[in-house]
């Protein structure tokens, strides 16, 4: 396998993960991020790796994503970044959709243009499915996104797969449900806000009525499924593989809040509920049988430690999330 990784938005919760994985294995890795920060760096427990470099750039910009994949000789790419939150795609729909179709395109024409053999691993995510009909997502299911952020990963999730059927480029799609662990650094997400309101004695506030269900998976997880996909897709012949990410942690936003609370307090803290979210699908699941059959991947993480984990964690760094650039 080449030795030479590029991880786009590899200083977000899943890059970060993936990041420490692979470093451990003897990669060389080049990260592409919009932010530098020397902070963040250092918070995400990147600071001294060793054969890792992580390069201020962004991936809307066609020519510096060419440069680099070019360069350095990349054999695989994470292609991680994206604009995540759902409440900023809908504030900013064509930021999203440019940033999260246009930057996967780019992706994918760099690798054409260079006629080499580079492996793409692409994030889409559950969400690129739409609205659930039956009990869970299977990953033969239409993509059928309705809300921005939903539809820039149905179409990039679409567009990667026409890459491979029209020109011949490799890829794994990998769709997971809510991510969750130490290193998420987006306050607007559920596990982050709870976690450090409830640490500062604050009430947390729900953008939605609380009844939203997810699937929750550990961060370590997800990476190592990212890492069993790239592996899979250096030693098979087959062009696409597409695969679901899941978990048993099943639970409405209410019932992980009172999960957390409890944890963290020995209570059960109920939220706030702002409930003026119709910008979110009801119910998701995900069917994760493909992926434990191929590459026998399933959660290996204990659902309560790595609840206790993410909290020490955030815990660990409260002082960080006072800091003036966040
Ligand atoms: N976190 C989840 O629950 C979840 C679930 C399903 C799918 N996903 C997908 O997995 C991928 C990784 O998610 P995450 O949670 O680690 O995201 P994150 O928000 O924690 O990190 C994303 C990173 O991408 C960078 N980035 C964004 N736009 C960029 C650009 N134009 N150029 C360079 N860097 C850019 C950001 O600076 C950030 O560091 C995303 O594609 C996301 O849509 C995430």
């Amino acid at each position: 396998m080449k030795k030479n990784i590029l991880i786009t938005g590899g200083l977000g919760i899943l890059g970060a993960a993936l990041v420490k994985k692979l470093s451990k294995q003897n990669f060389n890795i080049f990260i592409i991020d919009r932010s530098k920060n020397k902070k963040k760096i250092k918070v995400l427990g990147l600071h001294n790796l060793n054969k890792v470099k992580i390069i201020k750039g962004n991936f809307i910009k066609y020519k510096s994503v060419f440069k680099i994949v070019k360069n350095k000789k990349i054999g695989t790419i994470f292609h991680l970044g994206a604009i995540t939150q759902v409440i900023d795609a809908y504030k900013s729909p064509v930021e999203t959709f440019n940033s999260n179709i246009i930057g996967t395109i780019n992706i994918l024409e760099t690798v054409r243009n260079l006629k080499k053999n580079i492996n793409i691993i692409f994030s889409s995510s559950d969400k690129a499915y739409g609205s659930l009909l039956g009990n869970a997502y299977k990953e033969n299911h239409q993509l059928k996104g309705n809300f921005p952020y939903d539809v820039s990963k149905s179409a990039s999730d679409l567009i990667v797969q026409s890459y491979v059927k029209t020109y011949g480029l490799k890829a794994g799609i990998i769709r997971s449900g809510n991510i969750y662990g130490p290193g998420d650094l987006n306050m607007d997400r559920l596990v982050p806000h709870v976690i450090i309101s409830t640490l500062k004695k604050k009430k947390s506030i729900l953008r939605s009525n609380g009844k939203l269900i997810r699937d929750y998976i550990y961060v370590d997880d997800v990476a190592n499924a990212y890492f069993l996909l790239m592996r899979k897709m250096a030693s098979t012949k087959e062009n696409l593989r597409i695969y679901n990410v899941g978990s048993k942690e099943n639970f409405t936003v209410i019932e992980f809040v009172k999960l957390m609370t409890k944890k963290i307090n020995g209570q059960e803290i109920f939220p706030i509920i702002k409930n003026n979210s119709k910008i979110e699908i009801y119910r998701q699941k995900l069917n994760y049988q493909k992926i434990k059959n191929d590459l026998n991947w399933y959660p290996k993480s204990r659902f309560n430690e790595s609840l206790i984990k993410t909290i020490r964690w955030y815990k660990d760094n409260l002082s960080f999330f006072d800091s003036k650039f966040l």
